[in-house]
């Protein structure tokens, strides 16, 4: 038998919201190859029971939660139901993020509040209160914790029709540094990941039929390519893991290397 080493999640559950698809997906299935069990929380609870049978065919226990977690009281729903099952919640990873079921690419002109009030609610104050949530639960109890939260590039490098999205995520970024220093005394670490393009249906059906721009935009990619889910899977194991018990409040970028994003090619 193989010893565990700190590369793996042994004996650890993760809570991962925004289980039922793309990235939240690849990182479910990558903490369970490497030993966790995972709560798959989505509002969509088809797709997180098919990410939950890919947990279990690799040996794991999932538990699907359906929950919106815009909702000022998801988070406490969510962990109750965890405790429920499981006999305590030792990562929490805030996938739930992006552009919402019907992108709209709009100028700051065009934007107008409710557009703004709702991709900041579904990208940062989601995001926040489930770290609330979590993080209130590890000080009561006495545990520690490891937090990764899903930023993006563009919350470092902008784009023409990003002006919510880039704050919402920059503010993904700030969230994360003021956390680590908060709570690190207590032994609970908050890092997060900013993946460039990633292969998930939203953002791969804007390039359908469109070989040559999705050409053009991997010229840019020093890797030439798009990432998978499962790469930001194990950056997201590495960073729940005891293998970075020294690392907090950083975000880590991965995306294949790119460092600015094409304008308006879709
Ligand atoms: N795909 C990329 O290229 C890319 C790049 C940078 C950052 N990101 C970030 O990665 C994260 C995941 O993106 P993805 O492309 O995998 O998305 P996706 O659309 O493939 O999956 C998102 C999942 O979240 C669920 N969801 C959406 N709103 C929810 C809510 N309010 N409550 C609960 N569940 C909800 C959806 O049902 C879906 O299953 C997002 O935060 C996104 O901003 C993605």
């Amino acid at each position: 038998m193989m010893e565990a080493t700190a590369y793996g999640l042994d004996g650890k559950t993760a809570i991962v919201t925004g289980a039922g698809s793309g990235i939240g997906r690849g990182i479910c299935v990558e903490m369970a190859k490497v030993g966790a069990d995972v709560v798959a929380v989505d509002m969509n609870t088809t797709g997180a029971q098919e990410t939950a049978v890919m947990v279990r065919e690799v040996g794991r226990k999932a538990l699907v939660i359906e929950a919106d977690v815009t909702k000022a009281d998801a988070a406490d729903v969510i962990l109750k139901s965890a405790l429920g099952t499981f006999e305590g919640v030792d990562i929490l990873v805030n996938n739930v993020g992006g552009l919402g079921p019907k992108p709209k690419r709009v100028r700051a002109l065009e934007l107008d509040l409710e557009g703004w009030e709702f991709l900041m609610r579904l990208n940062l104050t989601s995001q926040f209160l489930c770290c609330k949530a979590f993080i209130q639960y590890a000080v009561d109890n006495g545990r520690k914790g490891s937090i990764v939260n899903i930023a993006s590039l563009a919350a470092m490098v902008p784009y023409e029709t990003s002006v919510v999205y880039a704050a919402a995520k920059a503010g993904v970024v700030s969230i994360t540094q003021t956390l680590a220093w908060e709570y690190g005394q207590n032994g609970i670490r908050v890092n997060a990941i900013a993946p460039g393009h990633v292969k998930t249906p939203i953002p791969m059906s804007l390039y359908k039929g469109k070989e040559d721009l999705l050409e053009a935009q991997n010229r840019i990619i020093p890797l030439r390519r798009w990432g998978d889910p499962d790469e930001i899977g194990r950056l997201a194991v590495f960073l729940a893991s005891d293998a970075s018990s020294y690392v907090t409040g950083q975000t880590v970028v991965a995306s294949g290397g790119m460092t600015y994003f094409r304008t308006s090619v879709v």
